[in-house]
């Protein structure tokens, strides 16, 4: 690129280049890639698409286009996504949050609806999950990762988001978690197969943190452990909710269930694939039925 270029040439070389390069959605990574270097949003890039581009505009074009082309994911070169339409800080050091994600969210908020509590969010990453909880629901939330830097980048997105004094962080390991109470504990853990790890796309693959995939041989061990800890860390009658890959639904089911969960269900995501798998501590009513005994016996 040199010369004298219009923003529309540019964005449409830049789109055929990336087609080449096997990018999903070119014109529309195109126009985003071009309209950040220059510091305008998708309609303020049409309105000058007749202007013609300073040489160091353009150079500051090449240098994302390339990262692009590279397959760097579109959300690390822009640094931020949208989740739950609420923005967040994303880069390599935590999975960009998807979509499909945002059922766990809407289940999530079912829980809530039914009773307020605090919610533990294991594996936090973005901070995704918590922040839309809080944001949503005013509740407090207390979120973990075993990533520090992942938890820095979330730190920001819970004040950035305005829930910072609702969202607690802190460095935790899911196969050994503290704490116990919680009205909820969500999780959206590494998932991804040590076969699937292999077949995943360049974008996923080479950029996205590993520890944010790998779910190990099976892709399961994450929700065994949870459900094993379900009881200690609910309050009776408390949710695990937790996003599962496809196919593993059922699986984490019987793990729920021989963990001695009920009330197991499953949810859909919009693409009809099911993405949410919960369950019910039974939980110690002892307490409960103490105080209904002492008013039973007056
Ligand atoms: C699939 S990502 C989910 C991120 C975020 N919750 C979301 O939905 O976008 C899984 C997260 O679990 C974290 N993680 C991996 N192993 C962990 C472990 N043993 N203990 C706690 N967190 C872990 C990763 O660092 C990553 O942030």
């Amino acid at each position: 690129m040199s010369g004298e270029w219009s923003v529309l040439e540019v964005v449409r070389w830049t789109t055929t280049y990336l087609q080449e390069k096997g990018v999903d959605n070119p014109r529309l990574d195109a126009e985003l890639l071009v309209g950040s270097a220059l510091h305008k949003d998708r309609v303020g890039l049409y309105l000058s698409y007749d202007q013609p581009l300073e040489q160091s505009e353009l150079d500051t074009i090449r240098a994302l286009v390339k990262r692009r082309a590279l397959r760097e994911p579109l959300q690390y070169i822009l640094g931020y996504t949208e989740f739950w339409s609420l923005p967040f800080r994303v880069g390599p050091e935590v999975l960009i949050p998807r979509a499909d994600t945002e059922v766990l969210v809407e289940e999530g908020l079912k829980v809530l609806e039914q009773r307020e509590g605090t919610v533990l969010d294991v594996g936090t990453g973005s901070g995704a999950i918590a922040v839309a909880l809080a944001h949503t629901a005013g509740v407090r939330v207390h979120a973990v990762d075993i990533s520090p830097t992942a938890l820095e980048i979330a730190r920001a997105n819970a004040a950035t988001n305005e829930v910072g004094e609702l969202v607690t962080f802190a460095p935790a390991d899911l196969h050994a978690l503290n704490g116990g109470g919680y009205r909820m504990v969500v999780s959206n853990p590494p998932y991804v197969t040590w076969a699937q790890m292999c077949e995943l796309m360049p974008e996923v693959k080479q950029h996205e943190p590993e520890l944010a995939l790998n779910g190990g041989e099976d892709g399961l061990g994450a929700y065994r452990s949870l459900a094993r800890q379900a009881d200690s860390l609910l309050e009776p009658e408390g949710w695990l909710l937790v996003e599962v890959g496809v196919d593993q639904a059922d699986a984490v089911g019987d793990i729920f269930k021989s963990a001695g969960l009920q009330q197991c269900f499953q949810r859909r995501d919009y693409a009809g694939i099911v993405r949410v798998v919960g369950g019910q501590a039974l939980g110690d009513y002892s307490d409960v039925q103490e105080n209904a005994d002492e008013k039973l016996n007056g």
